[in-house]
């Protein structure tokens, strides 16, 4: 059971029946609020998410704005115009803290020219002890802050963050340290009408040495499959064709489940479930990927030719000490056994470079990996030190030279292979789901292929949301420009 660990917050820690219903009462309460807010501003009041991070705060944020619209408020892309700014923010590296703070200059000098202006940061980052106290000490105009575990509480929240603004201006601030509830069925207000991003489970067991993640997102819990499938049917039933299932490691979904049940079955289950073409899903540990998934895709209609599968080292003594489970020779052989059964599928990969204790010789076998794959596409990221990680207590740190020495040979390397891999399928007729016009040319929309290249072709605003068949003429690195086949 989550629990509120500051003063500063309502003491109530709900029971899991009845705190989807509470939170609708919290729904209507806030509308009084800012209904009043209307009236004042005579303009509904605008509302600005800033989503930093990966597709889970992604699909975090969709929550966030699905209760501000059912609250009354409206959203604007515009920072500047907005009454209540909102960023849910990501802590996996540190240059993700930093693009934040430096933003929370720029809205305290908006506050001040603004004195109604609401701000509210939630997200990863907040689930840090040292981040909460900076922020107490040097942005004190913030108005609310929440974590990961009690996003469900945000009509609640918002509740209090009015009232509270009118007794004493204080800073709301409520953080749990872990939670066993998932409260379902909440407003979402989804970005795309197309397609959708599914939470299937949450948190993280793997405490890989480098990573912040298990500490701020929690033990890992799967939703029950038979909510999966519900929210599934209902998006299909409102013109969904692309989902995309979330967890941090997708692999052992099920696993703590009163009812065990595995990805793939998992995966079998939605496969069947009229209108939806595309399934994705993020991420998979090669440690958990087993042989019945492999053949759950192979034979699958409808799950995409893509696969990430995070590698992270190539070299054995560093993915031991980055606890990831797996050898090179273990990665390498499971690459081979997805590509025996799939010849087609893409595969693409995070590398981390300068973990502490890499040398030359480490990087030379991440790079052999990356060579004999021949990844689609590969992020590669440098070590960043995390407070409270056991890699953040090794004594070994690369010096800085060396790491970006070692970064920029293995970007080059990953490019060209990258290149080569999409050189591969010019000329040849994909089929296409249309996700938008293009940004530079509006003539021209983008689609995205099931291995999750892009290709730019003529069309227009009727095409989103559609699957068309296209050629790929022209292959661009990292794009396609093709045409349109007549049905
Ligand atoms: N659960 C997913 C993704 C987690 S975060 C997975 O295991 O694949 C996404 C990526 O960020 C990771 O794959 C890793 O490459 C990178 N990352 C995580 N912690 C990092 C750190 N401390 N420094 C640099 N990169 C990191
Ligand atoms: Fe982090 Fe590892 Fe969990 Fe991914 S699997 S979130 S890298 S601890
Ligand atoms: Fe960042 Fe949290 Fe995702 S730390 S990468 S937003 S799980």
């Amino acid at each position: 059971m989550g629990k509120p660990t500051d003063s500063n917050v309502l003491e109530t820690v709900p029971s899991l029946e009845n705190e989807r219903a509470r939170q609708y009462d919290f729904i209507q309460k806030a509308r009084i609020y800012v209904n009043a807010l209307e009236k004042q501003l005579s303009h509904k009041p605008l509302c600005f998410v800033q989503t930093f991070g990966c597709q889970m705060n992604a699909r975090d944020s969709e929550k966030l704005a699905g209760i501000l619209l059912q609250i009354g408020y409206e959203m604007t892309d515009a920072e500047e115009d907005a009454d209540f700014v909102i960023y849910n923010t990501c802590t996996v590296r540190d240059n993700a803290n930093q693009r934040v703070y430096g933003r929370l200059g720029y809205l305290g000098s908006m506050k001040k020219k603004k004195p109604h202006l609401k701000i509210a940061l939630c997200g990863c980052m907040m689930q840090e002890q040292a981040v909460i106290d900076k922020i107490r000490k040097s942005y004190r105009f913030v108005d609310l802050i929440f974590g990961t575990h009690n996003i469900f509480k945000f009509a609640e929240l918002i509740v209090t963050m009015f009232e509270n603004g009118k007794s004493n201006g204080g800073m709301i601030v409520d953080i749990w340290q872990e939670t066993d509830q998932i409260v379902e069925d909440l407003p979402i207000s989804r970005k795309y009408p197309y397609k959708s991003g599914i939470n299937i489970m949450f948190g993280c067991n793997n405490f890989c040495s480098y990573c912040i993640v298990p500490y701020v997102r929690g033990r890992e819990r799967s939703r029950k499959p038979e909510e999966i499938l519900a929210e599934i049917e209902k998006l299909a039933a409102d013109g969904v064709v692309e989902i995309m299932l979330l967890g941090q490691n997708v692999n052992s979904y099920g696993k703590n489940l009163e009812t065990p049940i595995t990805f793939a079955q998992l995966l079998q289950e939605i496969e069947k479930i009229e209108g939806i073409r595309r399934i994705r899903f993020m991420t998979s540990h090669p440690k958990d990927l087993s042989d019945e998934l492999i053949n759950v895709m192979k034979n699958s209609q409808k799950i995409c030719r893509h696969l990430h599968l995070p590698l992270q080292s190539g070299s054995d003594a560093i993915l031991k000490q980055m606890n990831r489970r797996y050898t090179k020779a273990d990665y390498l052989a499971l690459v081979e056994k997805i590509k025996t059964a799939m010849p087609d599928i893409a595969i693409t990969t995070d590398i981390i470079v300068g973990f502490p204790g890499e040398t030359t010789k480490d990087v030379e076998e991440t790079i052999d990996v990356v060579r004999k794959v021949q990844y689609d596409n590969a992020f590669t990221f440098i070590y960043s030190k995390r407070t409270g990680t056991p890699a953040a207590a090794m004594d070994n740190q690369v010096p800085e030279e060396l790491v970006k020495e070692n970064f920029d040979k293995l970007l080059r390397i990953v490019q060209d292979t990258a290149k080569e891999r999409a050189l591969l399928l010019q000329g040849q007729v994909m089929e296409a789901l249309v996700e938008d016009l293009n940004e530079q040319d509006p003539s021209l929309v983008t689609g995205r292929l099931s291995n999750n290249m892009l290709v730019h072709f003529k069309g227009d605003a009727s095409y989103i949301g559609k699957l068309m068949k296209v050629s790929l003429d022209g292959c661009h690195g990292f794009y396609y420009t093709g045409h349109r086949l007549d049905e």
